[in-house]
């Protein structure tokens, strides 16, 4: 194995059709028009000195260092600001070139520390490689003079310091000793990550780089995304685990194990620890960006509180004893089996994780099938996105979005609806900030004034700042503007829509009562407001449609879905480049774990259990009985064994207990099952439940495949060894052996091939291909056997696209005198779900507890000052959390995150959900907020259970 070094062409690539011949140092070479001497160069392998140019940002021209000549032309222009043209002779190498460049760098040196032996960039510094590039063996001007950092003493005896080295972010050090001022990172964080946190301060000499008003790196706007770090060619901005480890020597290209953008990263290795995560620049969701937890955040992998054991105990309050393998999936079999022949089959079940790998998902699921004998398989996803699935799947035939996310480029218009990308999916939160800068206009529907409102050279059009709970009402008055103003696409619609089911919802639509002005009550947004979103949306060229859990964990989530297909097929936006309906998924593998199986009533692929013909494959594939019967849904497995009829379940990688509605229900429903099995990295707030535990993998250590929001398929590629010494769905196939149903692979490349053999979508995947491809967007088969990076060309998956009438029905969630306050909740950049895995690491720095942000008026209303701890209650439960006074809310509307379990977000929300699949309706929680500095009952419980866990737990946690 060795360190990928990825090509640094200098600048971006041309996107440009037409070809352009020159001739370089004698060589032709044809390259795309708009391309730079400097690239075409190194196209044809020819490297032209440089340093404050790189291939992620646009050209500066600052250095002088890329110097060249051209035939017949004058001077010596830079080859990375200027363009190729059809016929010029380039010369790279000349004498007079070669004492410029030395010149160059001899300024340049003379100002740079010479510590190259113990600097941590040694070996890694384009500073140190361009000085050896151009020769450079003297520096005239001597070395001890001032420079950016040190200045002499009038005395002439000392240097002093009056910029100091910066250690302020827990990742990396910003040591303005070896700045160059190059600008890469300045041009970084305003290109690649839309943050605009850096500036170059002063003139001339004293010019030097700056995070804001000359703030540390941790106070300034910095989102710690790191691509500064990347771009900087010295050791200025180097990251703290290079500093401390040394450099790297080789790595292994995987996929972050966060959210559902899927960025691929190079593992940048020492034997078997990680130095640096560093961003693929071939990886297909990321093109080499990335955000603060996939780059930085994977220290709670070693973290001491990692679980390498298996452990099983009788009772939830006996401790836990530490076993060999063998001994504990005997016993969960022997448990579960015991079960099953006192309360029948369908009295066992499980839950699939969307932070597992496909393969590890179809193992789960296949074991609940096959082994369990039953269809009683639910995943995370059912919280999150299934209404996504089930809207998309009715009205255009399939249950994902429908662009890659390089279609934003193309995009004049985006509707973002509850979705909050710069914190929840902030690399491609940082590509539609750039789509907006290059001129396409934004309409957001939120109720909180989210970063894309109005942030550095971002501003949106428009803001539908609607009431929590009025989605339908929002998307439903947007399309009767649309269509009673005669904007619609007729064409379209008559060409690739079912004409009777049109006309159905254009005659609903257009009722009065869908009009924004009789629904402004409803939705508190001024219905010209209203109007003119949907003139824009409609009329602005290509409009795209992104949306998150602001959307789907509604009670009428798969409504608000395919209200918004509507809009999209009235407005003729779906089927190219630039347009579509497109989910941010949640978790990393939301996608993926849909895909493969994990609802109660389909199969891989999205079939129905029910369909014989689709049965009886998998029947003949997996050698067994299947049940045609649909299973229990995750809501309907608590209920269950609230009741007593469901006494078994197997938990893979989740933390329901903290992470599902109505903790208190969820909570008696695990205590009063008889055998609860985790799968995980931790002791969750589940395994405070659970009976077995079974250790899982880390993404560094896991085999497989994720399948991002985008359906892009990307390989995780095993970076170490399994720390607890079995692959996860290695210990499936042996439980699924040991409750009797045989099950055995090789490796995670034979579950792959089993699944394309069992699902069309991926009839043309296999490991080989991903390895040969990088990555393919499903579907990948026979008629695209490269992926489908867009979906519905010319016509839609399940033939006419189906528009739906949407009736928008209120919640049964409704304020009242007691609970006055609408709670919704949501996630913040640095922390991630539950927040087992980045509590687990110095993103703490950033969100140390979850806050409850409270408009001022309704603080004032209340006493409540910035800080002070108040207590919040619903018709469900009631929690403490510390106030934070914000205008992003309106007022009488509070919003949390869930990231820590002791502020026990979900202890207040309801079980309210929605009406097709369940997903609950986190978003919407009438509460009341009162003064208190008293920790909950709820809280003083978890404290007691936090001391129970430590005394039951057994010293076996990793090192
Ligand atoms: S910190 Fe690095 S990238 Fe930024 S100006 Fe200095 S040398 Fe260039
Ligand atoms: S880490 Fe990212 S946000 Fe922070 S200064 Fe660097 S580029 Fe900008
Ligand atoms: S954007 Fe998502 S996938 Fe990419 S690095 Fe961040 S958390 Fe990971
Ligand atoms: S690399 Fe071209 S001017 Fe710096």
């Amino acid at each position: 194995m060795t360190l990928i070094k990825e090509t640094d062409y200098g600048t971006p690539k041309s996107a440009a059709e037409k070809m352009v011949t020159l001739e370089i140092d004698g060589q032709e070479v044809t390259v795309p028009e708009g391309t730079s001497i400097m690239r075409a160069a190194m196209e044809m392998g020819t490297k032209i000195p440089k340093l404050c140019a790189t291939d992620m940002l646009d050209a500066f021209g600052s250095c002088r260092l890329c110097l060249v000549e051209i035939e017949g032309r004058k001077g010596t222009p830079a080859s990375c600001t200027t363009p190729v043209a059809p016929g010029i002779k380039v010369k790279t190498q000349t004498p007079r070139l070669a004492q410029l460049r030395k010149g160059v760098m001899e300024l340049y040196i003379s100002d740079h520390p010479l510590d190259c032996l113990t600097c941590a960039a040694n070996g890694d510094c384009e500073l140190q490689d361009m000085a050896g590039a151009v020769g450079l063996r003297e520096v005239r001007y001597g070395y001890e003079g001032d420079n950016h950092v040190f200045k002499k003493r009038a005395d002439g005896s000392q240097n002093i310091r009056y910029q100091p080295k910066d250690d302020s972010n827990p990742y990396f050090t910003f040591d303005p000793a070896k700045c160059i001022v190059c600008s890469r990172c300045v041009r970084a964080c305003e290109e690649v990550q839309g943050t605009f946190a850096l500036t170059i301060d002063g003139r001339g000499f004293d010019s030097h780089v700056s995070a804001g008003m000359d703030e540390a790196f941790l106070d300034s706007e910095c989102v710690s995304c790191g691509a500064c770090v990347q771009a900087c060619p010295t050791a200025t901005l180097s990251e703290k685990s290079v500093i401390e480890m040394g450099q790297p020597e080789h790595s292994v290209v995987t996929t972050c194990a966060y959210c559902g953008v899927g960025c691929s990263f190079k593992a940048e290795m020492k034997g078997d620890e990680v130095v640096r995560m560093v961003p693929y620049k071939d990886g297909g969701a990321n093109e080499g960006h990335s955000c603060v937890k996939g780059r930085f955040a994977w220290g709670y992998t070693t973290h001491k509180d990692r679980i390498t054991t298996p452990m099983i105990r009788e009772k939830i309050t006996d401790p836990w004893r530490v076993v060999s393998w063998e001994e504990a999936i005997g016993y969960t079999a022997k448990r579960f089996k015991a079960i099953q022949e006192k309360y029948g089959r369908t009295s066992i079940g499980g839950i699939t994780s969307s932070r597992c790998t496909n393969e590890e998902v179809f193992v789960v699921q296949k074991m609940i099938r096959a082994a369990f004998k039953n269809n009683n398989v639910d995943t995370c996803a059912r919280v999150c996105h299934s209404p996504t699935g089930y809207g998309l799947s009715r009205t255009f035939g399939t249950s994902a979005g429908t662009q890659d996310f390089k279609s934003v480029d193309e995009a004049n218009v985006l509707l973002l609806i509850g979705a909050n990308p710069t914190d929840a999916h902030p690399v491609f939160g940082s590509r539609m900030k750039k789509a907006i800068r290059n001129g396409a206009k934004l309409i957001v529907a939120d109720p909180r004034r989210i970063d894309l409102v109005e942030s550095a050279h971002v501003k949106a059009a428009h803001h539908l700042q609607l009431r929590p709970g009025t989605n339908v009402a929002i998307v439903n008055a947007l399309a009767h503007v649309i269509m009673t103003e005669g904007l619609e696409k007729r064409d379209y619609i008559n060409e690739r829509c079912d004409p009777v089911e049109f006309a159905r919802w254009e005659a609903f639509i257009k009722e009065e009562r869908n009009s924004p002005e009789a629904l402004e009550e409803i939705t508190g947004v001024p219905a010209a407001e209203v109007r003119a979103a949907a003139r824009l949306y409609a009329t602005g060229g290509n409009g795209a449609i992104y949306y998150g859990l602001g959307v789907t964990e509604h009670s009428q989530g798969s409504t608000m879905v395919m209200g918004m297909a509507n809009l999209a097929m009235a407005t003729g936006n779906v089927g190219r480049n630039g347009v579509g309906v497109n989910p941010l998924r949640g978790q990393n593998n939301v996608q993926g774990s849909c895909d493969m199986g994990s609802f109660p009533h389909e199969f891989s692929g999205y079939r129905h259990v029910g369909d014989d013909t689709v049965r009886q494959m998998f029947e003949t594939v997996w050698q067994t009985a299947l049940d045609n019967e649909p299973g229990l849904r995750i809501p309907n497995m608590f209920d269950a064994a609230v009741e007593g009829t469901y006494k078994g379940i197997f938990v893979q990688g989740e933390d329901i207990a903290q992470s599902d509605p109505n903790t208190k229900h969820v909570n008696h429903a695990l205590e009063s099952m008889e055998c609860v099995v985790v799968q995980d990295l931790f002791l969750n707030e589940t395994a405070a439940f659970a009976h077995v535990f079974l250790p899982g993998t880390s993404f560094l250590e896991k085999d497989g495949t994720f399948t991002n929001a985008e359906r892009r398929i990307n390989r995780v590629r095993m970076v170490k060894a399994p720390m607890q010494g079995k692959h996860e769905w290695q210990a499936v196939a042996e439980l699924a052996t040991a409750m009797g149903y045989p099950m055995h692979y090789n490796d995670a490349s034979e579950i792959m091939d089993e699944i394309a053999r069992l699902t069309p979508t991926f009839a043309g995947v296999s490991f080989e291909k991903l390895d040969l491809l990088g990555s393919v967007q499903w579907p990948c088969n026979d008629k695209a056997p490269e992926g489908t990076p867009l979906m519905h060309i010319g016509g839609f998956v399940r033939g006419k696209g189906r528009f739906v009438v949407t009736e928008f029905v209120p919640t049964t969630e409704r304020t009242n005198r007691s609970f006055p306050l609408i709670l919704t909740t949501g996630r913040i950049l640095s922390q991630y779900n539950v927040g087992a895995q980045t509590r687990r690491t110095d993103n703490v720095a950033w969100h140390k507890e979850d806050v409850l942000e409270i408009h001022p008026h309704d603080a004032e209303l209340r006493g409540i000052r910035d800080g002070t701890m108040v207590s919040i209650s619903s018709r469900i439960g009631a929690t403490t959390l510390k106030a934070k006074i914000s205008e992003r809310m309106p007022q009488g509307v509070v919003y949390t995150t869930f990231h820590h379990p002791v502020s026990g977000a979900n202890v207040i929300t309801t079980e309210n959900s929605d009406w097709a699949t369940n997903c609950p309706e986190y978003k919407v929680t009438a509460v009341q907020v009162n003064l208190s500095n008293q920790p909950s009952d709820w809280q003083k419980e978890w404290e007691e259970r936090e001391e129970e866990n430590k005394r039951v737990a057994p010293m076996v946690a990793a090192e």
